[in-house]
């Protein structure tokens, strides 16, 4: 084309381009453009708020303090850290990953819109506070943190601001942990351990006992799936469908809920494995005070049903959940 031409055309096309961007995309249009490819894309999970956010305030301070006692949990509570020593070394973020942000990693999107709420592994009304030492008693197989100290008031404000434009009452697409579709078998530990040989063992090790971080000396590169130094028998991940969930969408390190790199099938039998190695004790008689109450596959009697300690911890569960339906 000709070159004075085309600066000719340019020059007229360039503002009319302007011009009809401006006259038919108004701010109420491209608002309502977005309502309805929304309503017409499938319902994305959610997001967090962006960090930019958090305000340079004291207030902002304590949120991002909040989210580094979450991120690097050792550093501060574990067994050498800087504040006290009342958890086993791991970190709240190996479990609830991206510091608690991820779709379907285990994240807190839920935890401000929903708590103070009953529970029935308590039998009592939780706070924030309550849940997160639940945690640190269980998962960190460690001691409750004062209600009143820094570092809890951080880690509270943390997830309230997490919560951000979530209404109160609502548990957003993609929070906490997905639950999968249960086998019509038991989980097979056999196979999970052949799951486990080669797909999980180059980082969390052959004995389950993670990669110690031996650099700095703290805490861990891959944390511990089993043994003495991981998550004892009353937290979530003793349950076989939290773990098979949690793995399903999470792991190898890398998989997503969009980008998932084992079968159903391999996520139970690998969780049934991993909840079959020994894992520290901890007294759980207070718990699930109403026994009709206990999860299909809470692995500890006395049960409401007749089904064995063997099918409630491996399943298959639709037998279970049947009978309950019965009654
Ligand atoms: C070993 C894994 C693990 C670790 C480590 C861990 N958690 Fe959890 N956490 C869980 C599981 C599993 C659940 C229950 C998820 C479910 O049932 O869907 C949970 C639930 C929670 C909840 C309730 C979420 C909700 O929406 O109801 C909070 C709050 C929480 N954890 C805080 C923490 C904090 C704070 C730490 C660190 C001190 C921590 N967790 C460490 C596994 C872990
Ligand atoms: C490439 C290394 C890698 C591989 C392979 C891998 N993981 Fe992990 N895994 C991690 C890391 C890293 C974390 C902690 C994530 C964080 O802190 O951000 C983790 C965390 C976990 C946790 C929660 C924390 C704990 O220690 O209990 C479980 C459970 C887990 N992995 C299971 C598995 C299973 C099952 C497989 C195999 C199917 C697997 N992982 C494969 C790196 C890996």
């Amino acid at each position: 084309m000709n070159r004075n031409l085309l600066i000719g055309l340019l020059a007229i096309a360039v503002p009319v381009a302007i011009w009809v961007n401006i006259k038919y995309h108004t701010p109420v249009d491209i608002q309502q453009k977005a309502t309805a490819l929304a309503s017409a894309a499938p319902e994305m999970p959610w997001q967090p708020p962006d960090s930019n956010t958090i305000p340079g305030t004291p207030a902002g301070e304590q949120i991002r303090y909040g989210r580094d006692l979450i991120a690097h949990t050792s550093r501060y509570l574990g067994p050498k850290g800087t504040v006290a020593h009342i958890s086993n070394g791991m970190n709240c973020q190996n479990c609830h990953l991206a510091a608690g942000t991820k779709p379907w990693g285990n994240n807190y999107s839920a935890v401000a819109s929903t708590y103070p709420k009953y529970r029935e592994r308590s039998g009592s009304i939780e706070s924030i506070e309550k849940r997160v030492n639940d945690c640190f008693e269980r998962s960190l197989n460690g001691k409750a943190l004062d209600s009143n100290s820094r570092e809890m008031q951080a880690i509270v404000a943390y997830m309230h601001w997490l919560g951000t434009g979530v209404a109160k009452g609502k548990k957003p697409l993609g929070s906490g942990i997905n639950s999968l579709k249960n086998l019509n078998r038991p989980a097979d530990q056999e196979k999970g351990k052949m799951v486990f040989i080669e797909k999980c063992q180059l980082c969390h090790g052959a004995n389950g006992g993670g990669m110690r971080d031996t650099v700095t000396g703290i805490g861990y590169i891959y944390p511990p799936l089993w043994g003495t130094e991981s998550y004892n028998i009353g937290a979530g991940l003793f349950r076989l469908s939290r773990m098979a969930g949690y793995v399903k969408d999470n792991m190898p390190f890398g998989a997503s809920y969009s980008n998932t790199q084992l079968t159903d099938e391999q996520a139970w039998d690998v969780a049934a494995f991993i909840n079959s190695q020994p894992h520290p004790h901890k007294d759980l008689s207070k718990d699930w005070p109403k026994k009709n109450t206990k999860p299909i596959d809470y692995p500890f009697g006395p049960y409401a049903d007749s089904f064995s300690v063997q099918q409630h911890k491996y399943g298959p569960y639709d037998p279970i959940a049947k009978a309950a339906k019965k009654k």
